[in-house]
């Protein structure tokens, strides 16, 4: 086997609003890597994991032809590819391994600013122009609609000015290039985030052991990423409820504070966000000395 085969290939988006975040989470997973000096290649020094930087629409095709083992790229393209490649139910070439909470968008349809919209039925009849045909024809087909699908890849936005197109189906994030063309977005087709997906092709025990590790510590990093160390101080008659006023905790540490009367210190893994409002009904309750802390690593 060359070397090349038992090294684990990651591929990424190489510019674009997925590549800061996917080189962030897998630094976290303790990845260190050397750049090549063409930017689209990084060598895991520390791991038998290289990073392939691509286009994102290459990578479900880099991952289900089995170029690479694993990829990282935004739901929307995935499910346009596994569509347009295999039909409507046919199963994709690889496996969805899990969603990365980050990348946030949705594929939406959207509207002349002064364009009536009533629902799916208002799209009867129009042309839509769209980079993302076989979701579009999908969700069409599930409306029972039949319109015209025009298919472009560029800046769909500015179609409908053009008189080419009476809506358009694209990527909304902050809406902000919506609102530059005066459109509104009217109906959502597709919600998206980063997801990772892994080849379906059988790999070698030692690399699935690498990868099993990388997914491990990917879901550790994600598990962190709301959760935070609570600690304070509490009278403990108060304890029960300060405990349920802790968001998403499993049984705390609780520990008698040295010539503090009645009082004891609480310490607390919130899984879900703490928010101020937490902390100020935690302070109604009774606790006093609160201190929220970052967690880095988790390992349950
Ligand atoms: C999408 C989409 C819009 C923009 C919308 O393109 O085509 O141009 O993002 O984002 P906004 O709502 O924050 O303004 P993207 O940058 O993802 O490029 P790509 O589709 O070519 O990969
Ligand atoms: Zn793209």
């Amino acid at each position: 086997m060359k070397t090349s085969e038992q090294r684990i290939q990651i591929a990424l988006q190489k510019s674009g609003r997925l590549t800061d975040h996917s080189l962030d989470l897998l630094a976290k997973c303790g990845l260190k890597f050397t750049k090549s000096k063409d930017q689209l290649f990084c060598f895991g020094e520390n791991m038998p994991i290289d990073l392939l930087l691509v286009r994102d629409d290459d990578i479900p095709a880099l991952v289900g032809d089995d170029v690479c083992d694993l990829g990282i790229a935004g739901l929307n393209v995935i499910e346009e590819k596994r569509l347009d490649r295999h039909g409507n139910d046919a199963s994709a070439q690889f496996d969805q391994v899990f969603a990365l909470d980050f990348g946030h968008c949705r594929l939406a349809i959207a509207a002349p600013e002064d364009a009536p919209y009533d629902g799916p039925m208002s799209l009867q009849g129009a042309r839509i122009a769209t980079s993302y045909p076989a979701t579009l024809n999908k969700f069409l087909t599930q409306h029972e609609v039949d319109a015209s699908v025009v298919i472009f890849s560029g800046a769909i936005e500015i179609m409908p000015r053009l008189g080419k197109a009476d809506f358009i189906c694209d990527l909304v994030s902050t809406g902000s290039t919506l609102a530059a063309n005066q459109l509104r977005e009217v109906q959502t087709v597709l919600e998206s985030e980063a997801v990772i997906i892994q080849t379906r092709a059988p790999l070698p025990v030692e690399k699935q052991d690498w990868i099993n590790r990388l997914l491990q510590r990917l879901d550790g990093v994600l598990q962190v990423r709301e959760s935070k160390y609570v600690m304070l101080h509490a009278p403990r008659s108060a304890l029960e409820q300060i405990v349920a006023l802790l968001p998403g905790s499993e049984s705390p540490t609780v520990v008698p504070l040295e010539g503090a009367g009645d009082k004891v210190a609480v310490h607390a893994v919130c899984r879900e966000y703490v928010f101020w409002e937490t902390l100020e009904n935690l302070k109604s309750a009774g606790a006093s000395s609160l201190l929220v802390l970052p967690l880095e690593k988790m390992m349950v």
